[in-house]
């Protein structure tokens, strides 16, 4: 290894905070690495003595953590000591019955939950925009499509949610011609943080006996502060899969499934079948580690972690609402019954300011260096999460003050 100390000795470096760490498998993996050991096993890195350059470029910590499923370890197919240590912690938290921990994104826990839920030629009741993920779970399942169309806002460009309504005209419609719904779908939140009354929709589903998945891709967040919309499973979801690497803390394609017990309609089993069976056999530990660290974090101060988050984007959504020419996207967007919108998901619009949103995703990078999340037709929509900063918010605002500025004037 040129330039660089011996990986073990690098351990020493490391922050205190995964010394302490109440990650069962941080904890694990940290033993594990630390070994003296000669390695002759997958993955080719070997701890990252074989790509110096990558080596020197990541820091040790990424290869030293990326082990196979050591006796020590586990695996994810057969979780046992820290990897269920891990989720049973998980599921504590984010109030389950049982929680696994995805390496393939929620879009690997969408298709098992419908994998788990619906057979050949079964009907599975979900939107037009579901994700892509849905589409494929139905592909590999066979099941078939029952959509329903969300509600569209024209002047944004943007769908929100699912009425109870729909679901329910949806369910009568199947049994006009002898069917029985075997799962429904709900995204919600959605990207631009819009949620569906899934209370009403569980309520009308479970009448029924009809198991309800929520793809909750964008909401990991909602159980840690008041603020926040209720979480899936608060509101009587029975599967809810959640990004844990979109708002929380964790490296990309890092999610969680989590169930509700009873799981009325099907058996665990199952589920934790296909929950195995869509991803990968030797999945890179690194990932599944940020799950386990990213529920610890929020473990340690459950009630007041996302305070900061919170006031600065009240703080953004005030500055912003009151400049001229730009519009904030909220509930009265929408005719009625999405009960409520994520407050960290800041959806601007400038159509008064008549740029593009592209124009004007161009103006803020030249002028501020602001990246948003999403840039659509329409609109742009920031995300704020447990790392934005005051100075980040002010750089945004100004960024929005100065678009007012500048094109509101040429436009009159
Ligand atoms: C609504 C929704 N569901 C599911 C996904 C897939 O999430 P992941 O990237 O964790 O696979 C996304 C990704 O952006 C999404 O927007």
């Amino acid at each position: 290894m040129q330039g660089t100390s011996e990986p073990n000795n690098v351990l020493a470096d490391l922050p205190v905070v995964l010394e302490t760490s109440s990650a069962p498998l941080v904890r694990a993996l940290k033993s594990t690495a630390e070994q003296d050991v000669a390695c002759f096993h997958f993955p080719g890195h070997n701890r990252g003595k074989a790509t110096p350059i990558l080596y020197n470029l990541t820091g040790p910590g990424a290869f030293l953590h990326d082990l196979p499923d050591l006796p020590e370890l586990h695996d994810l197919f057969s979780p046992k000591g820290a990897i269920l240590d891990g989720q049973a912690e998980a599921a504590k938290l984010f109030g389950a019955s049982e929680t696994w921990f995805l390496v393939g994104g929620t879009t690997c826990g969408i298709q098992a939950s419908i994998m788990a839920t619906c057979c050949p030629v079964d009907a599975l009741i979900l939107p037009r925009n579901d994700h892509i993920s849905a589409t494929s779970g139905l592909v590999w399942s066979g099941a078939v499509p029952k959509y329903i169309l969300p509600e569209y806002n024209s002047c944004w460009d943007i769908a929100a949610g699912i009425r109870p309504s729909q679901v329910e005209a949806a369910i009568k419609e199947l049994e006009e011609v002898g069917k029985t719904a075997a799962a429904v779908l709900i995204t919600s939140p959605t990207y631009h943080g819009l949620c569906s009354n899934l209370n009403e929709i569980t309520k009308v589903c479970h009448s029924r006996c009809i198991p309800v998945i929520v793809d909750e891709a964008h909401g990991a967040h909602f159980r840690f502060h008041p603020n926040f919309p209720s979480t899936a499973l608060e509101q009587g979801a029975d599967l809810a899969v959640q990004s844990t690497h979109k708002v929380l803390s964790s490296l990309t394609q890092s999610s969680m499934l989590h169930v509700w017990e009873p799981y009325r309609y099907g058996e665990n089993k199952k589920m934790r079948s296909n929950a195995a069976e869509h991803q990968p056999k030797l999945p890179i530990t690194c990932i599944i580690r940020f799950n386990d660290s990213a529920r610890a974090q929020l473990g340690e101060n459950p009630d007041a972690i996302f305070c900061d988050a919170v006031n600065l984007s009240l703080e953004t959504r005030k500055e912003i609402g009151t400049t001229r020419g730009v519009s904030l996207l909220d509930l009265s967007s929408f005719l009625s019954g999405f009960t409520a919108i994520d407050p960290l998901r800041i959806t601007l619009g400038v159509s008064q300011l008549h740029i593009s949103s592209y124009m004007t995703d161009e103006v803020s990078w030249e002028g501020h260096r602001i990246m948003p999340e999403l840039v659509g037709s329409s609109s742009l929509t920031f995300t704020i999460n447990l790392g934005t900063t005051r100075k980040d918010i002010q750089r945004l605002i100004l960024g929005v003050k100065n678009l007012s500025r500048n094109f509101l004037m040429k436009t009159k």
